[in-house]
């Protein structure tokens, strides 16, 4: 396992009207390959703000964020936006899926940004039939139960090979089995594939299965 993140005194700070509002004080933490970890705090408490900072899409007002060496806030624009495209998968609480496109195609949308068309296909029917989606794989999205998008989206951020994934309340629309079954893939995938994955929630339920916690 090797260090893959490292946050160095984040911090990030809104200015509303005279009034300052700190919502990350100092957050420092490094994350290994191999581990899935957890941010842990009640609604409120900055974990989307934090995973924004890591993902590139939020500058800090202190601190730093290197991914893989690099010191993302550091990078244009169109290097952030590689970054993402080529080393993060994002899966959010409403697992986001394009409404208009086939569980197939959700997959297929990510592989063509990066350019790789002849693998694309392969590479999404091995994704659906490892996390057990192939009867699903021409559905539309409302076509599914919310375990099963959220199965999709996970299957999604998969697609790029990232090194580091970002799950922003990945069962907050879940029951409780359906929820642990998806942390419970998430876990295997990221110990399976040696990479690191981050997931923000409020329900200390969804915690048992992680290599560390972050308590907000
Ligand atoms: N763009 C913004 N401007 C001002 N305040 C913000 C902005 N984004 C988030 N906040 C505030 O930051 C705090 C943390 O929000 P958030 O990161 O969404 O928390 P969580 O994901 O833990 O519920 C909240 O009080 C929210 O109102
Ligand atoms: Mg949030």
């Amino acid at each position: 396992m090797s260090e893959i993140l490292e946050l160095d005194h984040v911090s990030k700070k809104y200015e509303q009207g005279n009034e300052t509002i700190t919502v990350l004080n100092h957050v420092s933490m490094s994350v290994r390959t191999g581990e899935f970890g957890a941010i842990l705090g009640p609604s409120g408490s900055g974990k989307s703000t934090l995973l924004s900072i890591i993902g590139a899409l939020t500058n800090p007002t202190g601190g730093e964020v290197k991914l893989s060496g690099r010191n993302v806030h550091h990078l244009s624009k169109k290097e952030q936006t590689n970054l993402r495209l080529e080393e993060i998968g994002f899966i959010f609480q409403g697992a986001n899926l394009v409404p208009f496109l086939t569980v197939k195609e959700q997959l297929q949308l990510i592989g063509q940004l990066i350019h790789q068309k002849n693998k694309i296909t392969k590479r999404a029917e091995d994704l659906l039939t490892h996390l057990g989606l192939t009867e699903r794989s021409s559905h539309y999205p409302e076509h599914l139960s919310g375990g099963e998008q959220q199965r999709v989206a996970i299957a999604r951020a998969l697609m790029n090979q990232p090194s580091l994934i970002l799950a922003d309340e990945p069962t907050a629309s879940l029951d409780r089995d359906r929820g642990k079954s998806v942390v419970n893939l998430l876990a295997n995938e990221t110990r399976k594939r040696n990479i690191a994955t981050i997931m923000v929630t409020h329900d200390e339920a969804m915690i048992k299965n992680c290599d560390w916690v972050y308590r907000m």
